[in-house]
């Protein structure tokens, strides 16, 4: 597949996985609409991208209805897209006995239901247009459970469901559904998990300081793009095995999640 001239709307486009996604797209001559909370951090990495016709549109996926409302409103003046990226989410350390219930509805607002906001916003000009992609980043979270994840595991769980029966009911309209499923990816993702508060823990994790370098895995992502994959894993190590050991092993994939600690 061809990028060139292409409109890639990527969420979460400030950091870490979104950012390196609006980098590697836009040497590939796409054009790039940047979305995330921090309007500063969107706006100066836009400037830094190879010309084209980018822009920047702040949203805040914790509110799903303003997403849908504000986008559906202005997606005449917004044009046409090719490809959706539904990459900006929050994750979670910390245990179920432990957290506030309002936790829970964080993360489903921003993973979950903003993703379906924004989604159900854009896909119907896809329709018209009679073609294009919706990717959303679910995690291997969302094929296996471990400790301290019960909120996240569980949004990123339905993520995976919400994109399997999307793509069968777009199946015929020329509309591509990839889920893709990160392992452990070095970004800022565990600084930013949230702990038994709903605030962000702020501190550094091995797993992803040790975790897959986010240049190799975007490569990756944008591969599976090309190829009109319908879901991939991108890691490395256990994080990238865990699904497949799961599945064959479940027993011992259980056994092995309740000794561990994976944060
Ligand atoms: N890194 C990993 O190991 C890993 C593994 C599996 C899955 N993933 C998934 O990959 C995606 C990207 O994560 P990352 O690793 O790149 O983490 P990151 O560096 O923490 O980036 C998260 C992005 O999400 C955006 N975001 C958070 N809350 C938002 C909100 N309310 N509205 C709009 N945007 C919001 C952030 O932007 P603002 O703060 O500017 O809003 C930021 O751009 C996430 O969905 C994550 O769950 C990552």
């Amino acid at each position: 597949m061809n990028f060139h001239n292409k409109t890639v709307w990527i969420t979460g486009a400030s950091s870490g996985i979104g950012k390196e996604l609006a980098i590697q797209f836009s040497h590939l001559g796409a054009n790039i609409i940047l979305s995330a909370r921090s309007t500063d951090k969107l706006k100066q990495l836009c400037d830094q991208l190879p010309p084209g016709q980018h822009k920047v549109i702040p949203l805040d996926l914790s509110q799903p209805e303003q997403v849908l409302e504000y986008v559906t409103t202005n997606m005449a003046d917004i044009g046409k897209v090719d490809i959706l990226i539904n990459n900006s989410g929050v994750s979670q350390r910390s245990l179920f006995l432990e957290n506030d219930f309002a936790v829970y509805r964080q993360l489903m607002e921003v993973n979950y239901f903003g993703l379906i906001a924004l989604t159900k916003a854009v896909l119907p000009s896809m329709v018209v247009q009679g073609s294009g992609s919706v990717v959303s980043i679910s995690s291997v979270a969302g094929k296996v459970g471990s400790k301290f994840r019960t909120g996240y595991s569980g949004s990123k769980y339905a993520v995976v469901g919400f994109m399997d029966c999307l793509r069968a009911e777009v199946a015929d309209k020329n509309i591509h559904c990839l889920t893709i499923c990160p392992g452990s990816i070095k970004t800022a993702i565990a600084h930013n998990s949230l702990n038994e508060y709903g605030v962000a823990q702020n501190k550094a994790e091995e797993s992803i300081e040790n975790g897959m370098d986010v240049t190799a895995a975007v490569k990756q992502m944008i591969s599976a793009i090309a190829k009109r994959k319908d879901e991939v894993v991108v890691g490395e190590g256990i994080s990238g095995w865990a699904p497949t050991i799961k599945r064959f092993f479940p027993g011992f994939f259980n056994r092995m999640t309740a000794k561990k600690n994976y944060r």
